[in-house]
């Protein structure tokens, strides 16, 4: 039998509801698989930073590191000031841990309806940059509250970084039917890092000489997710573009309840974290109506890191046979956790 030593971060709010329905389909996928899941829980999150004011210690990190994944269920509340949790604990994550793919699939499943009117055939994939850009607090203000304040976040781009990211992304492009990668930067106007990404796209391309390539503005891109989704393949984009183009991403296949990412940290030095796009959503908090349908199917992409590609293929299954049958059904994050379940047992 094969042990996976996982890292369980419920977090706050609907995290909480979504991660526990997370788990029930990793159980189900995993019974009588020859695997165990061996489960380690850490309270991190809001109710952490009320009671001792800690984000993420020396400490947690190292006991997290020491597990074969991370499952996360969603950070942040209203109670805690803005950026506190999303930079001292999810970033925090995220960074120390080099996970520097954040893959973030956009698929429009058979029995969802699409805000679109012709959405088209919509798979593809966005691999967002998760370690550099404008997220990793290089910059600072000066003269703060008064009318003369300056305010920098700069954006880091290196050339490690741009590559690393840049060769994911052709090698998972290379192994999709369609072969195809576009990059989304906005060259015209940052033109330092723009002309950096767009290099790096173009030499890596040689390794890679079966996939075709194009370029599109990041504002041009979203104009193409809105009228013409099926262009796309594999997108890959900075930090910042990325985290915004994937709400959108997610929007047009049928929202952020349905959409899933991973941070991947390629190299294998440290754990990889699987996290549903959404967030805590405190206005449905503790209700029970949370979608858990992100979390599993960010459980698929944790599997499939892993190497349980067929235990994979089977969460991918449940959750498309699932959303092929459930039109207009009102369901408790439960009941949809227990239809997923019952799914993988048929
Ligand atoms: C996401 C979120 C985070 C991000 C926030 C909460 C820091 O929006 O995972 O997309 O911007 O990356
Ligand atoms: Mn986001």
């Amino acid at each position: 039998t094969r042990n996976i030593k996982l890292a369980v971060i419920p977090g706050d709010g609907i995290g909480i509801e979504v991660v526990e329905q997370g788990l029930r389909v990793l159980e189900a996928v995993t019974a009588n698989s020859g695997v165990t899941i061996d489960q380690t829980k850490f309270d991190l999150g809001a109710a952490r930073w009320h009671r001792t004011g800690d984000t993420l210690t020396d400490e947690d990190l190292a006991s997290i590191r020491e597990h074969d994944a991370i499952l996360l269920g969603a950070i942040g509340d209203p109670t805690v000031p803005s950026g506190v949790l999303e930079r001292g604990l999810l970033l925090k994550l995220r960074f120390s841990l080099d996970q520097y793919v954040n893959l973030r699939p956009a698929k429009l499943y058979q029995g969802v309806k699409s805000p679109l009117a012709n959405p088209g055939d919509i798979d593809f994939i966005v691999v967002r940059e998760g370690t550099e850009g404008p997220y990793v607090g290089n910059g600072g203000a000066i003269r703060v509250g008064t009318p003369h304040e300056v305010a920098n976040e700069v954006s880091v781009n290196t050339a490690f970084g741009v590559e690393r990211v840049v060769r994911d992304a052709f090698t998972r492009a290379a192994a999709r039917p369609a072969k195809h990668l576009t990059l989304v930067h906005k060259h015209n106007v940052l033109v330092h890092a723009g002309h950096l990404w767009r290099r790096t796209v173009e030499a890596v391309n040689a390794e890679f000489p079966d996939v075709t390539t194009d370029y599109l503005h990041v504002d041009a891109a979203t104009i193409f997710l809105t009228t013409n989704p099926s262009r796309f393949d594999v997108i890959v984009t900075d930090n910042l573009f990325g985290d915004i183009l994937t709400d959108q991403a997610a929007a047009i296949v049928g929202g952020i309840g349905l959409a899933a990412s991973a941070n991947i940290n390629a190299d294998r030095t440290a754990p990889s974290m699987f996290e549903p796009v959404h967030g805590s959503a405190p206005d449905i908090a503790g209700q029970g109506k949370a979608d858990p349908t992100a979390t599993v199917a960010s459980v698929a992409l944790l599997l499939d890191h892993l190497g349980l590609t067929n235990e994979a293929a089977k969460v991918e299954a449940a959750i498309a046979a699932d959303l092929a049958s459930r039109g207009d059904r009102v369901r408790s994050t439960t009941e949809v956790g227990s239809d997923l379940v019952a799914l993988l047992r048929d």
